[in-house]
Formats: C-alpha cells, structure tokens, sequence
C-alpha cells in the first residue's frame, strides 16, 4: 500500500504515508485500487469508410473512454488513398480535439516505392511504429502474400512491429456470394459467410511468413479458438508472436446475430465475426494463462441508421462494434472478478504489456516515479451498469446493454487532472497529446540471433562439375 503524489502531470513519488501540504488536494482510496490507467490498443476513431464515417471522434471516443478508466488509445491510420503521409497529415488533423493522449498504428493498403518510402519516414519521423496489414476485405483493404512478404522485411528493417488482419479475404468473398445465393441477406449471412476456419488459415499463414522473414508479429482481433491455436503453437516453439483478443471475442457469442429484431442483430456485426459460445471461454482461459497479451476493443462505432445501410445485404453494412468505454470493466469483471486472474495480471493485459510492445513504457502502462499521471482508482465493491442510455459514445446501441457486475471506476486520472469523479466527466479538447512511439522494442530483442543462426546453418553451395554433352 501507497500514496501516490502527482505534480504537473507526472508522478513524482509512490511511498507510504507521504505527507503534504493543504495546498494539495487529496483523493482517499482507501479499500479501493489505485491502478495505472487503461491502454486500448485497437481503436477505430473517425474514421471513413468511403459512404460514412463512425460517429465516434477523437473526442466523443476519448471521453468515453475515459469514463471507463481508459486514459490512453492507439488508433489506425486507415489511408482511403494508400497515401501514408496524407493519411498521417488527415489523422493528425482529426487528433486536434483530443482529451487524452494517443498514439497511431498504420495501415498499408498497396505497395510500391512510395509505399516503402514513407513507412521509413513514418518510423523515423513520425513516431509510429506498428503497420497493420490486411488479410480480408478483397477489392478495398486486402493484400496478397507477396506484399505482405515485401511488408513484413520493411517493418523488419525499421524495427517496426507487423500487424495483421487475418481472415482469407479471397475465401470470405467466396462466402459471401453463397449465401447471397442461397437468400441469407441478414446479419447472420455475416458469420456464416466467414468461418473461424478462414481466420485459422490466415492467422497460420501471417505467422509462418513472419517466421519466414524472422519478424515479430501482432495479431490483432483474434475473434476464434481457430487463431489462438495457431499464435499458442507458435509461441510454444519461440516465434514473436502476439495475440491481441478484443473485449467483444471474450463477452459476446454469435447468437446475437440471429436475432429477429435487424437493429439489435445489425450491432454485433464486425469482421471477424463474434464466434459460438465456447470460443470465448477459451479466448478467456488464453489470457489467463498468457498465450493471448493483452485486450483491445477494436471500438469502430456505426450507429443504426448507418448499420441500416445492410437491411437487404449484410455486405453494404459498415463493421464495427463499441467498446471503447466498457473494456475495462469487462475484462475486470470476467477475468478478475471470476478469479481466472490477479490484480497485477489485470493491470498487464489492459495497460502493461500495451505500453511494452510499442515502446512507451514506463511512461506509459506504471505507476512509477517519472510515469505520466494517468491513474484510475477501482472499486471492487461497486456496480457497474453498461447501456446506450447511460455511456458517454455518441452510439445510440450498445452491444453490452443491460450488463451489470462488480468492480467500478470510480475516479480517472489523465495527465495529473480528475476528468471522471462522482460518474461525472470533465474533459477538455485539445488536452490530449500524440506520443510518438519509437521502434525496436523488446520484440526485437535478440532475433538478429536467430538471424545469424540461420545464416551459419546455410552450407556452401554444392560445387557440381560443368555437365558435358
Ligand atoms: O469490423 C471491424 N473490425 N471494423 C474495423 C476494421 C477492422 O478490421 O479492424
Ligand atoms: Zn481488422
Ligand atoms: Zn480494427
Ligand atoms: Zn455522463
């Protein structure tokens, strides 16, 4: 037990019993715990899909986020026109109104020189170090093996971490044409048109390229057992390779999606799909046992009337569910709260190990002297209660409504300010700040070991004499 003693936003000193004067104020947690601030991982914040964007900004998402104990994100650059430095210059823009600190990832959606090009101007100047590849969304997103060979050595040499989307984007298109076939237009043509199989394929296939070009690999929305047992047979045998579950793969099941209402079956529609019941136990029991890292809510808000845009073809339906305020609470309520987890594992998979991977640690993810002041106090003898009428997104659903359980934040600290107190939010834009995420982090460590072994295990080439005819 200690007292933590903050000044201009940053965490001067953690010992027991610090004294201070009146002119400090003072937050009693007694019986309560006092934790680093939540990191999402996976957040989809304004964010334009071509006919719509999501209705949660910069600073809607950010100060729910904050209600929920979540004091810092990293959000996707998603470039519509492949343009790495117009997709930065555009996010950057949409960042302006933030009140809380963020980070990016980005995607590469195309390769070419420029491509290449600007992922080294990213890393080096730009302070991001993570790509994301996509897998599936054919004719949009998707990629083919070849540039995400060409990628995954790119982010090799920058010290950056590769990312992926893994569904077969070929074999989901495959999918989607059958069941328009067979008159399956609703939001249950959406999981039956993309199996667990097909994320198994492709999160096998991202691994063993990785493998390949001996680079660490972040799997992002691992949505089946299908993918965790490919990232757990991997990690087994020593690869780099993360897991990344989402608080919806470990709360929800599919059933949902089959539900006669279109409006409540259309919210829990995003790629990959909610599994069966059963997936999610195991997703839980993974990161319990640390083949999964950490926990993201890939939050990419679409409000009803946007999610209307699929009433007859679950295909013109933009993907996405919320998250971003309940992620904590969730994973505290089915990980800690059910006693699959401690305190301190809570504190790993929801902060920690974000902050590790992409390089911001210990400024981010600890309570340490130095650490900036983002903090959150925890009561695990209060209530929590998630609904679209109560949170803080400008989502009119909530995939969660109605949940209830124990363990609730009561107070969130983001840079050394209270913004969440007495279930009130006092957030102010433009307080947020970007945090530039260096490469090489301890994903890196040693593999050019790995790389010299191989090199030394490669024999001379076999000296056959000139064939003679
Ligand atoms: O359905 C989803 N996940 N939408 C967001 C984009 C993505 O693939 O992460
Ligand atoms: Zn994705
Ligand atoms: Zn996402
Ligand atoms: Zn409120």
């Amino acid at each position: 037990m200690a007292d933590v003693y903050v000044e201009d936003g940053i965490i001067v000193a953690v010992n027991p019993n610090f004294r201070v004067g009146d002119d400090v104020t003072v937050i009693d947690a007694t019986g309560k715990y006092v934790l680093p601030g939540g990191i999402d991982p996976h957040t989809h914040l304004d964010m334009d899909v071509g006919f719509t964007a999501t209705v949660d900004d910069f600073f809607s998402g950010q100060a729910a986020a904050l209600a929920g104990g979540t004091t810092m994100h990293i959000d996707f650059v998603i470039p519509l026109n492949g343009s790495l430095t117009a997709g930065f210059d555009d996010y950057e823009k949409k960042a302006k109104k933030s009140c809380m600190d963020y980070g990016f990832h980005m995607a590469i959606t195309k390769w070419d020189e420029t491509v290449s090009r600007e992922m080294e101007l990213m890393v080096k100047e730009k302070g991001i170090n993570s790509f994301k590849f996509f897998m599936a969304y054919k004719g949009i997103l998707m990629i083919n093996d070849e540039l995400l060979l060409k990628g995954f050595k790119k982010c090799k040499s920058l010290g950056a971490v590769a990312m992926v989307h893994a569904e077969n984007g070929d074999a989901v298109y495959e999918g989607q044409q059958k069941m328009i076939e067979l008159g399956i237009t609703g939001p249950e043509g959406h999981a039956l048109s993309r199996p667990a199989v097909l994320e198994g394929e492709a999160t096998a296939r991202a691994i063993r390229l990785a493998d390949f070009v001996n680079t660490p690999l972040y799997v992002v929305h691992v949505m089946s057992i299908d993918a965790m047992e490919e990232i757990a047979k991997a990690r087994k045998s020593g690869q780099r390779v993360i897991g990344e579950p989402i608080a919806s793969g470990l709360a929800l099941d599919e059933s949902w999606l089959w539900h006669p209402d279109f409006d409540i079956a259309a919210k829990y529609v995003m790629s990959p799909p909610i599994r069966k019941r059963g997936h999610d136990k195991a997703l839980q029991a993974a990161l319990s046992t640390g083949v999964l890292q950490l926990v993201g809510t890939d939050h990419c808000a679409f409000n009803s009337t946007q999610k209307a845009r699929g009433i007859d073809d679950f295909r013109k339906m933009p993907n996405g569910v919320n998250g971003i305020e309940e992620r904590m609470h969730l994973v505290w309520d089915i990980m800690v709260e059910s006693g699959q987890i401690s305190v301190t594992d809570y504190v790993r998979i929801t902060s920690t190990e974000c902050a590790k991977i992409f390089n911001i640690y210990p400024r981010k993810g600890a309570i340490l002297p130095g650490s900036d002041a983002d903090i959150i106090i925890l009561n695990p003898n209060s209530s929590f209660e998630m609904s679209a009428k109560s949170h803080h997104s400008r989502l009119d659903t909530n995939v969660y409504e109605g949940r209830r359980g124990k363990g609730k934040i009561e107070v969130t600290i983001v840079g050394g300010r209270v913004v969440w107190e007495n279930n009130e939010l006092k957030v102010t834009p433009g307080t947020g700040r970007y945090i530039q995420m260096p490469p090489y982090s301890y994903l890196f460590d040693g593999l050019d070991k790995k790389d010299a072994i191989y090199l030394n295990s490669l024999q001379a080439p076999v000296k056959r004499a000139k064939a003679s005819t």
